[in-house]
């Protein structure tokens, strides 16, 4: 059979991106502030917004984690790491806030001062329940301790009549006994005195103030960690803490991945997510290899320090694979989230990869650009900027392979860049533009919450011309007038 390659240029279908479409407003019967953002990251995982930070070295750390579950959105803890660092960076997270905090720092009666004031320092913490094997037997504060001598016995600085709660208290009770007693910290015990746990102000203070964070049923912040589906080494270390596991590859549809990912997910009891892939036959692939996937992460070669695209001439733009993905889903019947990652760079975009079918968004460049994202403040002539590279980058991969000889280079080449990224101040700010954004895109769009937008939106092609027309033109803008 000849192969007819004129015939594959001429139906080839169009790889669709963010840049081509636009949104076409309809009958609204609703007003922005009444939109619901709130969707499943995977089929298990609720979150509040659909915003997801990428698992970038120059993105997400705990501190950017941290604060976006605090906004109702996730972080992905990037895996440029040897697995013990991502494990801590994982409960680091896991740490911030809980209701009841399981995992507690003590201190034994027979140990002094100087060890309370180095456990404390330590882990950034202001008080130490005192225990006798796992018997409560009082507690330590910092106000204990900080006229003490270092050498002083805990036994002889601690408040012994300790004010307790038990298991099953509720937060209203535990703020009234707090309350009641003028005191910031409470322990948690069985009837025989056993510390089962620590209640204290500060979380349920932020309960109070993030009241749409995104939080595990102990009242814990969410978290997800990136990994290589032929790591089950990570994967099994990190299943404990972690609430879900991202695949973190630039080509998911390859056959020795996916064999990788169906052995992967029978050993680690956290969700999974795949990624990443791009076509309808990735999909196809995947669904019929590997018995559980939680989510899909689409889109390869749109992210904006990626040069695969460019160097390859190979991708599957996120647009275009997020309705590759949603097709290939609704053949087999299955509703499993679908994360669009790569090339969103307004509140606009990510509006158009909702409506495509997505049900959340990854940003790495509009996050790198956050106080909360690791790496210093750059100035550059006046302005401000945060570090930003590609995860194929030669400077991210030199990293990863001094420091984890399993990660073999599998490739030869470089498919990323490095660079700086405006600072947009903090991820409050920049979810708050976002939302109200989205918010705005929804309102025209008819459509309450994003079930509704994937029946409701319409899209318009916007031509090359057009492009220009729709941006603000014929205004000379601050900063821009030349002299
Ligand atoms: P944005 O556009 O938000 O995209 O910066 C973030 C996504 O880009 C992907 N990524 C890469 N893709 N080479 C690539 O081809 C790279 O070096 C690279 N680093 C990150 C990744 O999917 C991320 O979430």
């Amino acid at each position: 059979m000849p192969i007819d390659f004129y015939k594959k240029l001429k139906e080839a279908g169009i790889a669709f991106t963010f840049r081509d479409f636009i949104l076409i407003p309809g009958l609204s019967e609703i007003e922005p502030s009444q939109v619901d953002l709130s969707t499943n990251f995977t089929r298990n995982l609720r979150l509040n917004i659909p915003l997801v930070s990428s698992p970038m070295d120059t993105v997400t750390e705990a501190e950017m984690a941290i604060a976006l579950a605090r906004q109702g959105g996730i972080g992905i803890i990037h895996r440029n790491m040897p697995i013990e660092d991502q494990v801590e960076v994982v409960k680091r997270v896991k740490r911030a806030e809980s209701f009841i905090i399981r995992d507690v720092f003590t201190i034994s009666p027979d140990q002094n001062v100087g060890d309370a004031i180095n456990l404390m320092k330590k882990h950034n913490i202001s008080g130490l329940p005192v225990v006798d094997g796992d018997k409560l037997v009082g507690i330590v504060t910092k106000r204990d301790v900080n006229f003490a001598s270092l050498d002083e016995k805990i036994s002889n600085v601690m408040t012994k009549d300790v004010i307790t709660a038990e298991e099953n208290v509720t937060i209203e009770e535990a703020k009234r006994i707090m309350h009641k007693h003028k005191i910031e910290k409470l322990p948690v015990v069985s009837k025989d005195k056993r510390l089962l746990g620590l209640i204290t102000i500060k979380d349920i203070y932020s309960r109070e103030k993030y009241s749409l964070a995104s939080r595990d049923r102990e009242g814990r912040l969410l978290v997800g960690a990136a990994l290589s589906p032929l790591d089950i080494r990570r994967a099994k270390s990190l299943d404990k803490y972690v609430d879900v596991l991202v695949s973190d590859v630039a080509h998911f549809h390859n056959r020795n991945i996916l064999k990788a990912a169906a052995k992967l997910v029978k050993e680690v009891s956290v969700d999974f997510v795949i990624g990443n892939v791009g076509t309808y036959k990735a999909v196809e692939d995947a669904v019929t290899t590997i018995d559980r996937i939680d989510g899909i992460r689409v889109g390869i070669g749109s992210g904006s320090s990626c040069i695969t695209s460019e160097l390859t001439k190979a991708g599957a733009p996120t647009l275009f694979a997020i309705a590759q993905v949603s097709m290939a889903l609704q053949k087999y019947n299955l509703s499993i989230p679908i994360i669009a990652d790569g090339g969103i760079r307004t509140p606009g975009d990510a509006a158009l990869a909702l409506a495509a079918g997505a049900s959340s968004v990854m940003m790495g460049n509009v996050f790198a650009g956050c106080a909360e994202s690791p790496g210093e403040l750059i100035k550059i002539g006046g302005k401000y900027y945060k570090p930003y590279r590609g995860m194929g980058s030669l400077s991210a991969r030199m990293k990863r392979f001094a420091l984890d000889r399993y990660s073999y280079p599998a490739k030869g080449v470089i498919e990323g860049v490095e660079g700086v990224v405006p600072y947009r101040g903090d991820v409050q700010s920049v979810v708050e533009e976002f939302v109200n954004g989205l918010k705005a895109a929804f309102g025209y769009a008819g459509a309450k919450n994003i079930a509704e937008l994937w029946e409701k939106a319409e899209f318009g092609a916007v031509t090359t011309a057009g492009l220009e027309e729709l941006k603000p033109h014929d205004i000379i803008l601050p900063g821009e007038e030349k002299i």
